[in-house]
């Protein structure tokens, strides 16, 4: 693994927590995006190198309404950079890592992704990004 990629937020109001860090950051967010696989709305900030999520449902499927009915907003997720994301989702799953999906997703922001199950990774929720080309 290369880098954090991002630090991923948990937010009910996807709004209210950009106007937040907005305020925090001393910036704007550079994007919004949905991502309708995941039933998510996203929104990026850029900090010097470092990126942060924040991470909203779309509806009450959502992983992350689920989360949400159990948590409380915050931390959610940390996003690693990986140079070769199936080579990585390989070698994991051998040493008994257990991957949340078998076959890279497309995630935000140009990014194909996969998270571990985190109760192997001791409670952290670990998510792998490749940039797409
Ligand atoms: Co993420």
């Amino acid at each position: 693994m290369k880098k954090i990629e991002h630090i991923g937020i948990a937010v009910r109001d996807l709004q209210k927590a950009e106007k937040i860090f907005s305020t925090i950051f001393g910036k704007n967010a550079y994007k919004t995006e949905e991502v309708i696989s995941e039933s998510v709305k996203t929104t990026f900030f850029k900090v010097g190198e470092s990126k942060i999520e924040l991470v909203a449902a779309t509806n009450t499927q959502s992983p992350i309404a689920k989360y949400l009915d159990k948590n409380r907003e915050g931390m959610h997720h940390i996003a690693f950079a990986v140079d070769d994301i199936e080579k990585e989702m390989t070698r994991l799953k051998k040493e008994g890592i257990r991957l949340l999906n078998e076959t890279p997703k497309t995630g935000a922001d140009n990014q194909l992704i996969c998270f571990l199950h985190p109760k192997d990774t001791s409670g952290v929720l670990i998510e792998l990004c490749q940039g797409k080309a």
